[in-house]
């Protein structure tokens, strides 16, 4: 994995592999630490941009040869397109890209300016951003291929941020810090969800999270099937009936807010949704191995949320299992009993998401919870209504939506909210129970929703229904192909600020 460190000082004498400048297209003067790098260099850079060798578009890359005079072997000169446009967002991209840029170039060590990201940014902000980028753009998940062959060649190991102005070092570095633990978080939540199901059984997910939580000086306890019985988990254990994985439900505890109450993340953790005796077409049914991205993002945010104490009490609430078919699995028709007492008709064994999360949530109520976010890969209608571009969000509490989407926005994790109107609760009530679990075709993820907000009563809730932003299809800035470990950055942010820390 790739570390990201700050450094003051002039940027020219940094020793590195590889010192990397950024130009903007339409510029054609260098100013500050980029300036003196080309000084030292005999003024080749902006004898380039002049001949119209270097245009600074965005992507071009430019190597030149440090000859001794500059502390690297090497001079890349990183083109970032016009200057309209630009956010924290933009920066964090930008630097996934650079990022795998500089690994196919073979650079090891890099040294960065944070001259470019600095110009519009704070440099708490800045630092973070590009810590980001680089965390999440250099992620890959190779670890199958057993052909070196196979896997990309190269990796980044280190990468210094250089910021010449004494007074912005301090920042930078907690930005760095920060942006470290929320990408690394990331990343873990990316090794889950991309791991085979065969490999992240339930079982699997619970050692992880106890290693986790040794690791971290946390509390983890899993809850058996045995113990979720006499809970009285009828609608999570309902969806286990049919395998023979044992089901579990991991219980991560971080205690950094006195006896206050905590808030809760509650994570959908099917770890292979075949969707039982309603099985599904066999076309990309492989995709469901991201069932459980959910569970991923809630452990691996309480990774984030240990390293950086903020002051308060958080629990993190996997409900684990998978969802397969066989003579003993959960039938069409059959009525079962959630924690809270309530009854529910599966109609559609596929849908199982909201039967874990209804005992899920049943769980942080009887532990007094303050606030509940639910993060689910729930329903495949979520992609029909936004696209792989939002998260939908969902909520029974205007001011705890308000703050979920602030962290959003600071995480560049975009959700839109969609509406909950009391007669869409009409499409999913029952003949012969208090609620049926699929109301059809129609408003599938608002449904789906209004079957959760049942079980949420009167605690304040969000729902973030994240099945079409779970996966990839190819990379782009700081997203790499396959499982994306969105939204933990979002739930991390939450957290932070609700424990007064600004972020
Ligand atoms: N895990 C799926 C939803 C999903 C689909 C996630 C595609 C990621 C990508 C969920 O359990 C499911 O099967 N939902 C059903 C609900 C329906 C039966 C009411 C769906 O969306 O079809
Ligand atoms: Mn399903
Ligand atoms: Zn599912």
């Amino acid at each position: 994995m790739v570390a990201v460190n700050v450094a003051g000082g002039p940027l020219a004498s940094q020793q590195a592999d590889t010192l990397v400048i950024e130009v903007s297209e339409g510029r054609k003067r260098l100013t500050g630490a980029a300036a003196q790098v080309d000084l030292a260099l005999g003024g080749v850079v902006s004898e380039m941009l002049r001949s119209g060798l270097i245009r600074g578009r965005s992507g071009e890359t430019t190597v030149i040869p440090g000859r001794g005079a500059i502390g690297a072997t090497r001079l890349v000169v990183h083109g970032t397109g016009g200057e309209g446009g630009r956010t924290e967002d933009w920066v964090r991209n930008r630097a996934g890209m650079l990022g795998r840029a500089l690994r196919l170039m073979d650079a090891r060590s890099v040294v960065v300016s944070t001259q470019g990201a600095t110009e519009f940014l704070d440099p708490e902000t800045a630092a973070r951003a590009l810590t980001e980028g680089f965390v999440l753009g250099l992620y890959r998940f190779d670890k199958h291929h057993t052909k070196a062959s196979d896997r990309p060649s190269g990796a980044v190991t280190s990468i210094t941020l250089c910021e010449p102005v004494a007074s912005k070092v301090a920042g930078a570095r907690r930005g760095a810090a920060m942006g470290t633990a929320l990408a690394e978080a990331q990343n873990l939540a990316r090794d889950l969800g991309n791991e085979p199901a065969n490999l992240m059984t339930p079982s699997i997910m619970a050692e992880r999270a106890q290693e986790l939580a040794a690791a971290s000086g946390i509390e983890c306890t899993v809850i058996e099937r045995a113990e979720a019985e006499r809970l009285g988990m009828g609608s999570y254990l309902s969806v286990a009936n049919g395998s023979v994985q044992p089901p579990k439900f991991i219980v991560l505890r971080y205690r950094g807010g006195g006896r206050g109450r905590p808030v809760a993340l509650i994570g959908k953790g099917i770890t292979f949704d075949t969707g039982g005796i309603s099985i599904k077409p066999a076309l990309n049914m492989d995709r469901m191995k991201g069932d459980m991205t959910g569970a991923a993002g809630v452990i691996a945010s309480m990774q984030a949320i240990a390293a950086l104490q903020p002051a308060v009490n958080v629990l993190a609430i996997a409900p684990c299992t998978e969802n397969m078919p066989s003579g003993s699995a959960t039938k069409p028709g059959d009525v079962v009993y959630a924690m809270d007492g309530q009854s529910i008709e599966v109609l559609n064994t596929d849908a199982e998401g909201r039967l874990v999360l209804a005992d899920g949530i049943g769980y942080a109520r009887s532990e007094n919870a303050a606030a509940i976010v639910d993060v689910a890969t729930l329903t495949g209608a979520m992609g029909v209504a936004l696209g792989g571009v939002r998260m939908g969000s969902f909520t029974n509490n205007d001011r705890l939506h308000a703050e979920v989407e602030r962290a959003a926005d600071t995480a560049g994790e975009r959700l839109w909210r969609m509406p909950m109107d009391r007669e869409y609760f009409d499409l999913i009530k029952s003949d012969v129970a208090d609620v049926k679990n699929t109301g059809g075709a129609p408003a599938g993820s608002i449904t789906a929703a209004k079957f959760l907000e049942l079980f949420a009563h009167d605690t304040p809730w969000v729902h973030l229904d994240i099945a079409a932003i779970m996966d990839a299809t190819s990379d782009s800035g700081a997203m790499v192909k396959g499982n994306t470990g969105r939204p933990v950055r979002t739930l991390v942010h939450w957290v932070l600020n609700r424990a007064g820390v600004r972020s």
